[in-house]
């Protein structure tokens, strides 16, 4: 019999991992919603304003009108239900009542609608803490290992669920006849070695010199220090490069850079890099900052933000050893335009 969303989250007795009923009819809300959100984006150009760009700005980001809609649909249902504590998501909304918290950014990748490119939902749960009825910015401001569960809708040709309740992490395709998600992918895992990576390269002068080193050992490929040759793939949407990374392995960066130091750092913590990182992780893979396991960070605010690098394992620790060097004023870049970058230690 096929599994559905709704059997495998009730049927879930792992004893790290059992949902308790007001978790299951949270997760029942969100991939509801999920479904919702794929409605609309599908409807693409025929739904012409969905599209437009409105010309407002939250958090820095510009809004499209999909943004909006896809948010009312996170949150209406779940502002009624009683397993919800409060809500926050990169459009700023919270409510109140049950014991859990929802994040969710509800459509990552906006600037990929108006080209008909894939998009996604990401959400995060988080438990309310003890004796909170109404929370405040504190009470979102959780490590990411407190994560109950976290994952992603995507919306490419097929409408897909993956999601983690810390027992490793699964993923579910979206039956348009039946309407209902089914485990196509269960106990995902990712190669620890990897030899595709995703990065915007229009941002190499930018970084810091230990990705520089990462990213231009891997363009060296074979006739460079890593001896194979590596292909990249950027989508410029964070769910469809983690959803590739799950699949077929890899490694995403999304790096500090100094091209707008006001925005040194491009993805959020809470409902960005958090619930990738417990996805990649229970996967088997690493996500770290390059300096600092992700899902180890204290917040200190809601739309914090910070460098990203998370997939295959062996790379993603690679890039935390270049980062080590670097700190400790070992490994020096020279770079001279004739002869590529050359660094003084070869490649650990
Ligand atoms: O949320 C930010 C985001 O849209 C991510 O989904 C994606 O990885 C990134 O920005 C794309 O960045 P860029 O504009 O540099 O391609």
């Amino acid at each position: 019999m096929r599994n559905s969303f709704t059997r495998f989250i009730a049927g879930r007795k792992h004893p790290a991992a059992e949902p308790d009923g007001d978790l299951i009819a949270l997760l029942d809300h969100v991939q509801k919603a999920c479904k919702a959100i794929a409605r609309l984006a599908a409807q693409g150009a025929l739904k012409k304003p969905a599209t437009h760009n409105l010309g407002v700005k939250a958090r820095g980001e510009e809004q499209m009108l999909l943004d909006v809609l896809a948010n009312s649909a996170m949150i209406s249902g779940g502002e009624e239900s009683g397993q919800l504590c409060g809500m926050l998501s990169e459009i700023p909304e919270w409510r109140r009542c049950g014991r859990y918290l929802l994040v969710f950014d509800p459509l990552d990748g906006s600037s990929n609608i108006d080209v008909d490119m894939t998009v996604g939902t990401i959400f995060s749960i988080l438990r309310a803490p003890e004796g909170v009825t109404e929370p405040g910015i504190g009470a979102f401001l959780q490590p990411g290992m407190q994560q109950v569960a976290a994952g992603y809708a995507i919306y490419g040709p097929a409408t897909m669920l993956v999601m983690s309740l810390g027992a490793g992490a699964d993923a579910f395709t979206l039956d348009p006849d039946s309407g209902s998600f089914i485990l196509t992918h269960p106990n995902l895992r990712i190669r620890e070695t990897a030899r595709e990576f995703a990065v915007n390269a229009s941002n190499r002068r930018f970084w810091e010199l230990p990705v520089r080193r990462y990213f231009d050992e891997c363009i060296e490929g074979a006739a460079g220090p890593r001896g194979v040759d590596f292909n990249m793939r950027w989508i410029g949407s964070l769910v469809a490069e983690v959803h590739r990374i799950l699949i077929r392995g890899g490694v995403f960066l999304y790096p500090r850079d100094s091209k707008d130091p006001e925005k040194a750092d491009r993805l959020r913590l809470i409902y960005e890099a958090n619930p990738m990182a417990m996805l990649v992780e229970q996967a088997g893979g690493a996500a770290s900052t390059g300096r600092q396991r992700i899902l180890e960070i204290i917040p200190h605010e809601l739309h914090q933000r910070i460098p990203v690098v998370l997939g295959a394992r062996l790379e993603v620790e690679r890039l935390v050893r270049y980062h080590e060097a670097y700190d400790r004023g070992e490994d020096i870049i020279f770079e001279a335009p004739l002869f590529h970058s050359r660094s003084l230690f070869r490649s650990m």
